[in-house]
């Protein structure tokens, strides 16, 4: 398997302008969805170096997290800012957005790292996931880290349809799905990390209410660049 590291400088240099434009694409669409993936980048690629993956590695998958709910954006404006439970059949559309960020990705030539990770970050440890319903370490390992993260900042992030957790709740939540929705290796291994660091959840930047146009935010461009902090 290709891995982002493992690419030359100049396809790496490629892949990553690829995933930085359709981040910027996810911006443009949702300034939600964007905070959400931005948060999960910096999450997951934090949470990577602490399992022994190098810097480089680690950056491969915050791209991953950058741009792992891009499928969403081809969801229906009614799907997208729903703000009350789905309905079954709106449920089975969601679910496709791995399929579709994937199949952009492969569109543009990303390597296999980057599209498993996107493909498989809905995928549950005991196998009742989505989209191939892959079980234990049949999921990618980048995969696994990426559902961590996704899933602690889906907690701890206010949404018009519910409150953001704090962290000792949300910590409960991921200790009670480990083994069932995790892999617990790493939750164990996300619980030691922040523990380790009092710093570690980023505060949110934009109100999760409908907001005015903002055409071009300086911040944000600027941002889309900077996964170390
Ligand atoms: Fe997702």
């Amino acid at each position: 398997m290709t891995t982002v590291q493992q690419l030359d400088p100049g396809t790496r240099r490629y892949t990553q302008k690829i995933v930085y434009e359709l981040a910027n694409s996810i911006r443009e669409r949702d300034i939600i969805t964007y905070e959400h993936c931005r948060r999960v980048g910096v999450y997951v690629n934090r949470l990577a170096s602490a399992v022994g993956w190098s810097r480089r590695a680690a950056h491969g998958l915050a791209l991953a997290g950058l741009i792992h709910d891009l499928g969403k954006t081809w969801m229906q404006n009614e799907l997208l800012h729903k703000d009350s439970a789905l309905s079954r059949n709106e449920r089975n559309q969601m679910e496709r957005h791995p399929v579709i960020a994937a199949r952009i990705l492969l569109t543009y030539g990303a390597p296999d790292s980057l599209v498993d990770a996107v493909l498989h970050h809905h995928e549950a440890f005991d196998g009742h996931g989505y989209p191939d319903r892959l079980a234990g370490e049949d999921i990618p390992y980048s995969a696994r880290l990426l559902t961590v993260a996704d899933v602690y900042d889906a907690l701890t992030s206010e949404r018009p349809y519910k409150h953001a957790l704090d962290d000792a709740t949300a910590f409960e939540h991921l200790r009670t799905m480990s083994g069932s929705c995790f892999d617990p290796a790493i939750v164990a291994a996300f619980l030691d990390l922040v523990e380790k660091r009092p710093d570690f959840r980023l505060m949110p930047r934009v109100s999760p209410l409908p907001l005015p146009p903002t055409p071009h935010p300086a911040w944000v461009r600027h941002d889309v660049f900077d996964l170390w902090y």
